[in-house]
C-alpha cells in the first residue's frame, strides 16, 4: 500500500502542485537566503524544501545542499530544477521532518526550514530532529506563519480552517510554530538553552504577474490546505462564499500598482544556535 494513502500529512502536499505557488515566492526566498551567511562548501539541509525556493539560492551560493520534503512530486520537481540549472551541489530526497531517519547526527552546518517543518506532525519530534542533525556550533533557521496575524497566509489558513471539518483529536496546529513560547518549549525540550533561541518578525512577499483573483484560483487549484477547504465547502454549498472571502482578502492586501499582485506576509523567523 502506498504511504500517500496512509499519511494525511504527505497526501495533503502531494495533492496539489505547490510549485505553482512557489513561483510567487522566489524573490523573497532568494533575499532571505542572502541574509543567512551561506558560504561555499557549507553543508546545508533544507527541510520541507518544496521545489527549492530557498534550496536553489543556497546552492547558487556554493553550499552543498540537501533538500528533504515529504511530497514525492515536489522532490521530483526540485531535482528537475537542480538539473536544469546545472547545480550538481543540490539534491532533493524524500523525508519527514518528524523523523529524519535517513540522516546521521550532526551532519549539517545550517538547517533551514521555511514554512516547511511547521507543517509536520509532532512538533516536539521535529525540534529534536532538527537539533540532532545540526552540528555543534551550527545553526537552525525556521520561517513560520503566525496564528491570528492579519497578513496573507495566516488569514488564508484561518479562512480555510473555518470551511474545513474540525481536525482530528490531538492535532497540533502548524501555526503554533509561530508562537515564540511554543518554539522555546519545543527547542528547550530538544536540549537547546533558551539563550540560543531568537525570534524576530520578518516579511515574505508573494509576487505575480497574475491578478489577485487569478492567484486565488491558483491557491484553490494547487495549494493543499485551500484545496481541502474548497472540497469541504463544496459539500455544503459554500464554495462561492469561500471564493469571495479569499478574493476580498487578496484584493485588500495587494500592494501592486499594475495589473499584477504583490502581497507581503508576516512570519516569525526563528534562529537556533546549536
Ligand atoms: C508551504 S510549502 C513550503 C515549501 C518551501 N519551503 C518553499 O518555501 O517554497 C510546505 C512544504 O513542506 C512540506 N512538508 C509538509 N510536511 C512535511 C514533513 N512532515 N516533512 C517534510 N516536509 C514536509 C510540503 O511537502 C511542502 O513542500
Amino acid at each position: 500500500m502506498s504511504t500517500s494513502t496512509t499519511n494525511p500529512n504527505k497526501a495533503l502536499w502531494e495533492k496539489g502542485d505547490f510549485t505553482r505557488i512557489a513561483e510567487t515566492m522566489r524573490e523573497s526566498g532568494e533575499q532571505l537566503v542572502g541574509e543567512l551567511g551561506v558560504t561555499p562548501g557549507m553543508r546545508v539541509l533544507d527541510v520541507g524544501c518544496g521545489d527549492g525556493t530557498t534550496a536553489v539560492p543556497e546552492a547558487r551560493l556554493g553550499a552543498d545542499v540537501l533538500g528533504v520534503d515529504i511530497a514525492s512530486n515536489l522532490v521530483a520537481a526540485g531535482n528537475a530544477r537542480a538539473r536544469e540549472l546545472g547545480l550538481d551541489n543540490l539534491t532533493f530526497q524524500e523525508g519527514d521532518a518528524s523523523d529524519l531517519k535517513d540522516l546521521g547526527d550532526e551532519q549539517f552546518d545550517l538547517v533551514v526550514s521555511i514554512f516547511g517543518a511547521m507543517f509536520a506532525p509532532r512538533p516536539f519530534d521535529v525540534a529534536k530532529e532538527l537539533v540532532r542533525v545540526t552540528r555543534p556550533g551550527g545553526r537552525i533557521v525556521m520561517g513560520n506563519w503566525i496564528p491570528g496575524d492579519p497578513t496573507l497566509v495566516a488569514q488564508i489558513l484561518k479562512i480555510s480552517a473555518a470551511y474545513s471539518p474540525p481536525p482530528p483529536e490531538g492535532f497540533v496546529s502548524p501555526v503554533t510554530w509561530g508562537v515564540e513560547d511554543d518554539v522555546i518549549e519545543r527547542f528547550t525540550a530538544a536540549g537547546v538553552s533558551k539563550e540560543q533561541i531568537s525570534c524576530a518578525r520578518d516579511t515574505y512577499t508573494f509576487t505575480s504577474d497574475s491578478s489577485p483573483s487569478e492567484l486565488v484560483a491558483d491557491f484553490r487549484d494547487f495549494y493543499g490546505p485551500t484545496m481541502n477547504a474548497f472540497a469541504a465547502a463544496a459539500s455544503d454549498g459554500r464554495q462561492a462564499d469561500l471564493q469571495a472571502e479569499l478574493e476580498a482578502l487578496f484584493d485588500e492586501q495587494n500592494t501592486s500598482t499594475d495589473s499584477g499582485t504583490s502581497i507581503p506576509a508576516t512570519f516569525l523567523r526563528v534562529t537556533v544556535q546549536r
